[in-house]
């Protein structure tokens, strides 16, 4: 029997749930061509939200062209105009010959070549003087404008991972020339989507920067413990098991709604459960999951600093006032200055997330480990 709980892949279909309303935005903003960038903290299903709206639209709109493009692996930014063109071409068409047609019409001067891996269905490679690209990426970044109005349908680019751009060598000068070019394109929109928050916020919401006001912006949110609670119980009774709502919010809150982990500790207490789901399943299932976790979570805290780690202390204690004189002495936090300075290491290493005054651990686990393993 298929086990009715994913996580580590993207979720679709069945195992997708909740999201109406960012997914009708999403499907909407395809279907006008209106930019969107969609931020949220890791693994809250960003990629899994873009990937449903992107297969209604392919279903629904024959004259829309959609082009993924995930930065993960892309430090460069030789590297993102390769990805963009490969993307871009592989997308025109499902014909080689068509493709190639693109390719030579609209690449043509970097003497672009071609090669298709045997098997149907596999990666396009393209070679081109990168070079010359690189001194000159206008053709590539026009490259899908040009397409979509050669096919006379609209293009949508999304990209994931976006967050990376800012590792480029010259980050902002990277932005003023994707920007220029973009905000020009009558027949292709974007959609860019990652995490980093702060980071993209500044991107997109710091009017001294290209990319202010590019596009609708959207906070995935987590999802909600009662819709947790609807859609555990569900993927329990398909497949013959029962969990009471006490126990299946149990789940949701142990994970603090996480996405990631309310899948993963949904799945391992579906695993323990032959009929009926007791509550000490939970709790040992969860205490499971830590100890597998413990090993990361230990190397993760080797590599700060003792007031690093004195701040987070004062995290899991839910200190609300962390720049007040008690907390800096009592946690030994140095100046407040200081604890600016480690709130924006530990932000830029994904470990708390920071909105407004508020700091809360990314990672709903992690702090339970500090809790009851590291600080007790
Ligand atoms: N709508 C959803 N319904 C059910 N589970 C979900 C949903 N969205 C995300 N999840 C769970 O969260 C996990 C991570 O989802 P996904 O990879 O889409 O997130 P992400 O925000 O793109 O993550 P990353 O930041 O690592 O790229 C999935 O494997 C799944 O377990
Ligand atoms: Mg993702």
């Amino acid at each position: 029997m298929k086990v009715p709980f994913t996580y580590g892949k993207l979720v679709h279909e069945d195992d997708f749930t909740n999201r109406v309303h960012e997914f009708r935005r999403l499907v909407s903003n395809f279907k006008s061509s209106i930019n969107t960038i969609l931020i949220s903290p890791r693994r809250w299903g960003k990629s899994s939200l873009v990937l449903k709206a992107v297969k209604q639209v392919t279903k629904e709109s024959k004259d829309i062209i959609i082009c993924i493009i995930d930065l993960q692996n892309i430090r460069t930014e030789e590297q993102f105009y390769k990805l963009l063109a490969t993307k871009v071409l592989q997308a025109s068409s499902s014909r080689m010959d068509t493709i190639m047609d693109n390719a030579r019409s609209f690449l043509g001067r970097f003497i672009p070549n071609l090669s298709f891996s045997p098997d149907p269905g596999t990666d396009l490679k393209l070679s081109l003087d990168w070079i010359e690209v690189k001194k000159d990426p206008d053709d590539i970044l026009n490259l899908a404008n040009r397409i979509a109005h050669k096919t006379k349908k609209n293009i949508v680019i999304c990209i994931d991972e976006f967050q990376n751009i800012t590792e480029f060598e010259d980050p902002l000068g990277f932005q003023k020339k994707l920007r220029s070019h973009w905000q020009l394109h009558q027949k292709v929109s974007y959609c860019l989507y990652g995490s980093k928050r702060h980071m993209l916020m500044e991107v997109f919401s710091s009017p001294s920067m290209p990319f202010y006001k590019f596009g609708d912006i959207i906070f995935l949110e987590k999802i909600k413990e009662k819709d947790w609670v609807g859609f555990i119980q569900k993927r329990f009774k398909e497949t013959g098991k029962e969990i009471e709502v006490k126990n299946a919010s149990a789940i949701a809150k142990h994970c603090e709604n996480h996405p990631y982990y309310v899948q993963q500790l949904s799945q391992q207490v579906w695993l323990r459960t032959t009929k009926h789901c007791e509550s000490e399943t939970i709790q040992k299932a969860f205490e499971d999951i830590i100890m597998q976790l413990s090993m990361l979570f230990q190397l993760l805290t080797d590599d700060l600093s003792t007031k690093q780690i004195n701040f987070l202390r004062a995290v899991t204690n839910n200190e609300e006032q962390v720049t007040s004189q008690d907390v800096l002495k009592e946690y030994n936090l140095g100046t407040s200055a200081n604890v600016v300075k480690i709130k924006r290491t530990l932000h830029d290493r994904e470990i708390i997330d920071i909105i407004g005054k508020k700091v809360e651990f990314m990672d709903p686990l992690y702090k339970y480990w500090l809790r009851e393993y590291y600080f007790d």
